[in-house]
């Protein structure tokens, strides 16, 4: 299959992007966060095919990306007032949050779980496309089974190329880790996928306890404790460490780093990151994904600064650094 690239600043190719999903084909589109490899989220057919195109086991469920307020409730069941709130401030988002499912949600969405999970995205070419076309999409992250999320088109064609319809290119992703994942009942809330809304933004929208399982009981791919890996080791070290290590021979290192001390290092290739946590974040899988195509076989990575604002970069860093 020839994947087409699409231009999401063309309308005519937006609408075909529209068409192809309705046609029950999958298409990788930009959203606020990272790339997602969309299908009709009403077409059971078409989603199964996202499992093969991945490459992810099929009982790992996919979210479920609205347009509208209103089709919330053609997928969710029992939601509680309380979440009004949260929708309100941080739909469109990159909040996806887990309500009890909808009797009509297919199986093959919510991997035969009784929860399902909703988000609206922020990515403005989407959003008309979900509310032009009325349409729901089922979308994880355009990434092979636990292989670094895409936040461009390019690195989605690097991966997907052959085995999708078409891919939209929306430009660079804006936020660049995926949504923050909260479960949502009647009278507690938990944390199950740190993510770019943290728990200080969330906590003035919540009337409910938060709960912040270590583990949960769900198979849930974002917690596996290898995920979003580049091809090359990564290693994650102090400034200092990095400055006083020697280069194995026969090593091509590559070195991610904030510490203006390791402006001069020398490497294979040196990726200067930011040291504040949003613009941290939007170039993180980016900067991975450099690394691998400059044919590093060994990353040093500065470990980020500590804090509740960096925890989704720290989660993602620590999983991709897992052997
Ligand atoms: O930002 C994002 O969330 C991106 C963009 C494309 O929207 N999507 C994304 O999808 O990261 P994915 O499939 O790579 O990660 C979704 C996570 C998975 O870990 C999945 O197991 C979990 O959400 N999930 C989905 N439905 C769930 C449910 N009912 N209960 C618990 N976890 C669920
Ligand atoms: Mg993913």
């Amino acid at each position: 299959m020839k994947t087409l690239r699409l231009d999401a600043n063309k309308p005519a190719d937006v609408q075909l992007a529209g068409e192809l999903l309705q046609a029950g084909e999958l298409v990788a589109v930009p959203t606020e966060t990272v790339y997602g490899l969309a299908a009709d989220a009403s077409n059971p057919e078409a989603v199964a095919k996202i499992f093969k195109a991945k490459g992810r086991p099929t009982d790992h469920p996919l979210i479920t990306h609205i347009g509208s307020f209103e089709q919330l409730a053609n997928w969710a069941a029992d939601i509680p007032e309380w979440v009004e709130s949260l929708t309100q401030c941080f739909w469109p988002g990159p909040l996806t949050l887990i309500f009890e499912r909808h009797p009509n949600a297919p199986d093959v969405i919510t991997g035969g779980l009784q929860t399902i999970g909703i988000r609206m995205p922020a990515h403005p070419v989407l959003l008309e496309l979900l509310r032009n076309f009325n349409m729901a999409i089922a979308a994880p992250s355009a990434n092979p089974y636990q292989k670094l999320s895409p936040t461009s088109a390019e690195q989605v064609m690097a991966c997907m190329d052959g085995k999708i319809a078409a891919v939209l290119d929306g430009g660079n992703c804006m936020v660049g880790t995926e949504s923050t994942i909260l479960k949502v009942s009647q009278n507690r809330a938990q944390i199950l996928r740190s993510g770019p809304i943290s728990e200080i933004d969330l906590a003035p929208h919540l009337t409910v306890p938060v709960v912040t399982p270590e583990k949960h009981q769900y198979s849930v791919s974002g917690n596996k404790k290898r995920h979003y890996q580049p091809d090359a080791r990564i290693m994650l070290l102090s400034a200092q460490e990095i400055a006083t290590r020697a280069i194995p021979k026969n090593s091509k290192v590559g070195v991610m780093a904030y510490s203006p001390e390791l402006k001069t290092i020398k490497c294979h290739h040196l990726s200067l990151m930011p040291n504040d946590h949003q613009s941290y974040r939007k170039r993180l899988f980016a900067a991975l994904y450099e690394m691998d195509c400059k044919g590093c076989n060994e990353l040093w990575i500065e470990a980020p600064p500590t804090g509740l604002s960096w925890l989704d970069i720290w989660d993602r860093l620590t999983r991709a650094a897992q052997k």
